[in-house]
């Protein structure tokens, strides 16, 4: 099969489009034909960042180099592992691929439990869109944020892939959203559901006297003690992306600054990718309370071009990649 290959650490430059064997599923797993697959910074920051020190214990551990990278997939089974029990051939899927095949390709496995159903009023494209990115959003609003209708919510970075699924899952949970982006994506914005919107070009929201019950800090960058200010006195605080200086403040510092007072501070690890957040975003879709925001589709052998636009930190929505027609 033909797929994407880091054979190499290094920027999205390394990647070759090479002629690799397709998988075999494990006996939970699935194999799926990718249709589609989207582009996330967790697919190349770690090879492209990555130090000596770190390639070499990586090697030892994982031995992940000449990988088919690509988390998000969107497709159809193709086969299915022996204690495979929920799907068959010819399902059309969405979710997680596994680990070292994955969706840059025309076929990638995954676990049984990282997949569901594609909800049927979805194209592909739009499905492969969700996965990450939009677990991502609703385990920081829900889980660390603790969202509860009628909150006033505030997303900052409210126009990218985890952003623009986080405005509208909260308005989903029918709180009051805040979004805050640059001048070009004010309309967007509004028109995902906003009840607000913040051009940080012009305004710091920070200091403006306003308080919310749970900020989504996704992009930029603020220091931590301005969104403690603009919290409410029991407001919550969570870190899931931005600039660098940002997260490490949140992972450090936010426990401390959690201890006095009722406001929390807090730092989302990981994405967890499971199956019941995957149905529960499904419902989402198939109801139009969510729906993917795609500013651009490349082909799989334009997967460079694709991880070097989201790498400007400026793509509106999800970079998506067209496997199969
Ligand atoms: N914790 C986890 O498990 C997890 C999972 C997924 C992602 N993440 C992290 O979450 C972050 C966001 O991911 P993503 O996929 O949403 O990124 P993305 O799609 O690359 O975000 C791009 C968006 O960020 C906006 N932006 C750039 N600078 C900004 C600023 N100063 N203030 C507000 N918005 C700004 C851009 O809008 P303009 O063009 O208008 O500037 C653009 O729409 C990343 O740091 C990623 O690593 C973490």
């Amino acid at each position: 099969m033909k797929a994407m290959v880091y054979t190499q650490y290094g920027p999205p430059e390394v990647l070759q489009l090479k002629e690799v064997p397709k998988p075999e599923p494990r006996d939970d797993q699935v194999l799926v034909k990718v249709q589609a697959a989207s582009i996330n910074a967790l697919d190349y920051r770690r090879f492209e960042k990555l130090s000596s020190m770190g390639r070499i214990m990586e090697k030892v551990l994982f031995k992940s180099t000449n990988k088919v990278l690509g988390a998000d997939i969107a497709g159809r089974v193709e086969a299915v592992g022996a204690n495979v029990r929920q799907f068959q051939p010819g399902d059309e899927v969405f979710g997680v691929a596994t680990g070292s095949i994955g969706g840059f390709a025309e076929y990638a496995c995954a676990s049984e439990d990282r997949l569901a159903l594609k909800p049927s009023n979805l194209s592909f494209e739009a499905a492969a869109a969700v996965p990450v990115a939009a677990l991502t959003a609703l385990q920081g609003l829900r889980d660390k944020g603790q969202i509860q209708a009628g909150q006033k919510v505030l997303i900052n970075g409210a126009s990218g892939g985890v952003g623009t699924f986080a405005v509208q899952i909260a308005k989903a949970i029918e709180t009051e959203v805040t979004a805050v982006c640059s001048t070009r994506n004010l309309d967007m914005a509004r028109s995902s559901g906003a009840d607000h919107v913040i051009d940080y070009t012009k305004e710091d929201f920070t200091p403006n006297g306003q308080r919310y019950d749970l900020i989504f800090a996704v992009n930029g960058y603020h220091p931590l003690s301005a969104y403690r200010r603009a919290l409410s006195p029991l407001g919550r605080y969570v870190c899931a992306g931005g600039a660098l200086s940002q997260i490490f403040q949140a992972m450090l510092l936010g426990p401390l600054m959690s201890v006095t007072g009722g406001k929390k501070m807090g730092f989302m690890w990981i994405t967890k990718p499971n199956q019941q957040d995957l149905l529960h975003l499904g419902q989402l879709l198939e109801t139009g309370k969510i729906v993917p925001v795609i500013e651009q589709c490349y082909p799989l052998g334009e997967v460079t071009a694709a991880m070097q636009y989201l790498a400007t930190g400026h793509a509106r929505g999800k970079v998506v990649v067209q496997i199969s027609a």
